[in-house]
């Protein structure tokens, strides 16, 4: 049995499993695993979800904070009404930082838990594609240090490759724990991992985005 036949294999179980669960991406699997292993959504939590198209990160989160809790969601795509009402989304580039400001007014305390599942139109060009996605990275830590609360948590979707250890440098500087997580949602060839970063204390901006 081929490693890409199994790869295949598992899309189609993640896929089907989504449509018939009502969830309206195999994503939101990824999240249920994350939580599962590390807890890091909880009741009553102020969630902001970055790249949150189509909705299958916001329906966990959405679930799991409950009434008390609110999820934002935001996405350079509109996303389709929420019969939630803890959920509120918001059309818009996280790098864009007048979005920053109207996050800032949505809430009336900080945020506990970001969640970045965002990742830029690929091009096929790894250098482009990983640099772009770094770009976006850099605006999430911008983000977090103006709104994320001390202690807090980030779930972020990075990319394997020697890129990384830059980048997780700098993210392990904001926290005081960051560990590599891949669900088994993920598509096995898929270089995607998520970083688990938890006990947020802030710090300076990082500047070192070049893109
Ligand atoms: C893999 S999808 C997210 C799937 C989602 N987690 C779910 O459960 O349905 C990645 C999303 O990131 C969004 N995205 C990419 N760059 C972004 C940016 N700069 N700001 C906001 N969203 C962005 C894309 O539009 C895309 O919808």
């Amino acid at each position: 049995m081929s490693r890409r036949w199994r790869a295949e294999r598992s899309k189609d179980h993640f896929h089907k499993m989504a449509k018939k669960l009502g969830f309206r991406s195999r994503a939101a699997f990824k999240l249920l695993e994350i939580n599962k292993k590390f807890g890091i959504l909880k009741r009553g939590y102020v969630v902001l979800d970055v790249g949150a198209y189509p909705g299958g990160w916001l329906q966990v989160a959405s679930k799991i904070v409950g009434s008390t809790g609110l999820v934002i969601g935001i996405d350079l795509r509109p996303i389709s009404k929420m019969s939630a009402p803890n959920v509120k989304t918001v059309i818009g580039d996280v790098c864009d930082e007048s979005l920053h400001d109207k996050l800032a007014s949505m809430i009336s305390r900080k945020i506990d838990v970001i969640l970045s599942d965002a990742a830029p139109k690929l091009t096929g060009v790894w250098s482009t594609d990983i640099a772009r996605h770094s770009h976006i990275i850099y605006c999430i830590l911008k983000l977090a240090n103006k709104l994320l609360r001390k202690g807090g948590t980030a779930v972020i979707k990075a990319f394997q490759g020697e890129e990384l250890n830059e980048l997780l440098m700098d993210i392990r500087s904001l926290f005081g724990d960051v560990r590599l997580f891949k669900p088994k949602a993920s598509r096995q060839r898929s270089r995607e991992v998520y970083l688990i970063c938890t006990s947020f204390h802030g710090g300076n901006d990082i500047n070192r985005d070049a893109a």
